[in-house]
């Protein structure tokens, strides 16, 4: 989604703000745009319909030189991609303002400003809000009011950076809804919907909360809660290590991030787990009181999250009896819920920003839940601080669109989750033992499939010339066939759905013919027979099979003479899910790559969803 970056310094920003933005680019973005105000007090914007690379060419043209300004990529919900419709927006040539986020009032508010005279240039609810603040600020002459009398009447969620030309050395900034962090300096300080951007200036970062109102000069930082009061936030250290956030040798951040997931599962368990037991109080200290009382698991996200919460479902139901219910944080949030009795209500979300996701969480803790608990890969987001329980996945920072390692941490999150809850219902030693053994050797397993990369790499060309494709499984694999025609779909574009083998009958046969590859993860486990059976109806139909399974031999028969089948480490069937993800996600990346799309910036997708 849409990007904000903004600096006030003794320094010139221009750079400073380009390299800002070169960092939010990941989050997905169509144009590209920056204002600031020049040495001579005047106004200066810039921007692109495309990426920051042209926006700096621009740039490096005009040869600017700016202490103050802000910056923007937007992925545009109102209006085309398009120079006219980028931001920064500017009110006679006095007011700039970046926006993320919806107003949704939009169309009244524009109204109003044509009967007041101001003209409208572009197609988007963002310049709205620039002409609103110049409206009041003609009236008081007074920046801070005019932005409160402006916010007063903006309808939706959103984050604004604003700065006026009278004040050469001030940028405020909008919390309301939409993510806002302010970066302090010494002598300077800086603003951005994410401390990515901002990690080569600053490691010291303030978290502002909704309705939060930020005043930045060069020396100072005032932040103003929705009652006008001046508040103190809690102001954190972020010690990320630039390096983690490069691309190294990688072409692509996907492949680094894939190529990433045993070290990423072993930091997820690190202090986590002894060599036989799990430890209590992963999810804090208030977990014990809530945990000990739960009768029902609500679970709540969107897209990949959503996967894992679904088998989430199957590990929670079979290991320790609580009945779990499993729904998309978009449609949570728009029906009526009856909460069952001693219900949690855990979210899951990579970035902790998913706006939906956000929306039920809050939803969740004004309703008759037991507790809130998020697992989340970025600490200090806005999920990680409001739920009441909170477990970090640890996964480091994902840049590709395409979440890989942040779903299989967020996967070995659950099922730390789904233990202690047995363990909270007389769990046999014996068993976590074994269990716990297991997931200690997960990263070796996945290790062992990533070697696979070059059987992957070939089966991915008999998908280039496919418009179409089906992932099937059973079981906990099920959503893990969800989540392999997900991958497909986003970074190579083919159509591609996620079956439960037993449905194929139903309905998804009659797609089946020798112009459409079917991709079945088929472990060992109590399904392996019901599972090969609706193998050979696809095969009897002509169907192009790709078999994953640790049990080759049941597959050595003549009706799969023809079906490219790829040897997996045999794993007990609770690690299934995980490692069956990762040559789905080496077959999507393959593909993408033999289609030439953009990897890690798929049309028209965002990494952090914060809009609904
Ligand atoms: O940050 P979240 O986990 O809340 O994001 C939810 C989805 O937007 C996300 O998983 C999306 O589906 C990914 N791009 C899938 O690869």
């Amino acid at each position: 989604m849409c990007g904000i970056v903004g600096a006030v310094a003794k320094r010139p920003i221009e750079r400073l703000l380009i390299d800002g933005l070169k960092k939010l680019e990941y989050r997905g973005y169509d144009s590209a745009g920056i204002a600031v105000v020049d040495s001579e007090r005047q106004l200066k914007r810039l921007r692109v319909a495309g990426k920051v690379r042209e926006l700096e060419m621009v740039l490096n043209a005009e040869r600017l030189q700016a202490y103050m300004g802000i910056a923007h990529t937007r992925w545009a919900t109102h209006g085309a991609p398009s120079e006219q419709n980028a931001h920064p927006f500017v009110s006679h040539d006095k007011i700039a303002l970046v926006h993320n986020g919806i107003i949704e009032n939009h169309t009244i508010l524009r109204k109003k400003l044509l009967n007041e005279g101001y003209t409208f240039v572009s197609e988007t609810d963002t310049e709205t809000a620039v002409h609103l603040i110049h409206y009041y600020f003609t009236q008081s002459n007074d920046l801070l009011k005019a932005i409160r009398a402006a916010i007063n009447e903006l309808e939706g969620a959103y984050a604004l950076g604003i700065f006026s030309t009278d004040y050469p050395a001030r940028i405020i900034g909008v919390r309301q809804g939409a993510p806002l962090v302010i970066g302090k300096g010494q002598g300077e300080n800086f603003l951005a919907s994410d401390p990515l951007a901002l990690l080569s200036v600053t490691q010291q970062f303030i978290y502002l909360e909704d309705h939060d109102i930020a005043d930045l000069t060069l020396d100072s930082v005032a932040i103003y809660d929705q009652a006008h009061q001046f508040v103190e936030r809690e102001q954190h250290t972020l010690s990320i290590n630039l390096d983690a956030v490069e691309r190294g040798d990688y072409r692509h951040y996907m492949k680094k991030e894939i190529m990433e997931q045993p070290h990423a599962i072993r930091l997820c368990l690190e202090g986590r787990i002894t060599k036989d037991h799990v430890l209590p109080a992963l999810f804090g200290p208030q977990a014990e009181t809530v945990l000990a009382q739960v009768e029902h698991i609500q679970l709540v996200a969107c897209g990949t999250s959503y996967h894992a919460a679904m088998v989430a479902r199957y590990w929670i139901e079979s290991l320790a009896h609580i009945p779990c219910s499993v729904e998309v944080a978009s449609e949570f949030r728009y029906r009526d819920i009856a909460p069952s009795k001693n219900s949690l209500f855990v979210t899951l979300s990579q970035s902790g920003e998913t706006a939906d996701t956000l929306a039920a969480l809050r939803l969740a803790k004004r309703m008759d839940y037991l507790s809130t608990l998020v697992i989340c890969n970025v600490p200090g987001s806005t999920m990680m601080r409001e739920a009441n329980l909170h477990f970090l996945t640890r996964a480091g920072v994902e840049i590709g669109v395409a979440s890989t390692k942040s779903f299989t941490t967020q996967l070995v999150a659950l099922l730390l989750f789904a233990i202690t809850l047995c363990r909270k219902r007389g769990l046999n030693q014996q068993l976590e033992m074994k269990w716990v053994e297991q997931l200690e050797e997960l990263p070796r397993f996945i290790q062992k499939v990533l070697q696979k990369d070059i059987v992957i790499t070939e089966w991915a060309q008999f998908f280039t010339d496919k418009e179409h494709a089906l992932f099937i499984s059973r079981g906990a694999l099920y959503p893990i066939a969800l989540e392999g025609a997900l991958k497909m779909k986003e970074i190579s574009y083919i159509h591609a759905e996620g079956y439960s083998s037993g449905e194929l009958k139903h309905g998804p046969l009659a797609l089946v013919d020798n112009n459409m590859p079917v991709i079945a993860t088929i472990p060992g486990d109590g399904l392996l027979e019901k599972n090969s059976s609706n193998l050979q109806e696809v095969r009897a139909r002509g169907g192009r099979l790709f078999i994953l399974t640790d049990q080759v031999e049941v597959f050595q028969q003549e009706a799969f003479a023809d079906a490219h089948i790829m040897a997996m480490p045999a794993v007990h069937p609770l690690l299934a899910p995980i490692l069956y993800t990762i040559p789905l996600q080496l077959l999507a990346y393959h593909v993408a790559i033999l289609k030439g799309t953009d990897v890690d910036q798929p049309r028209n997708l965002a990494k952090s969803v914060t809009v609904e």
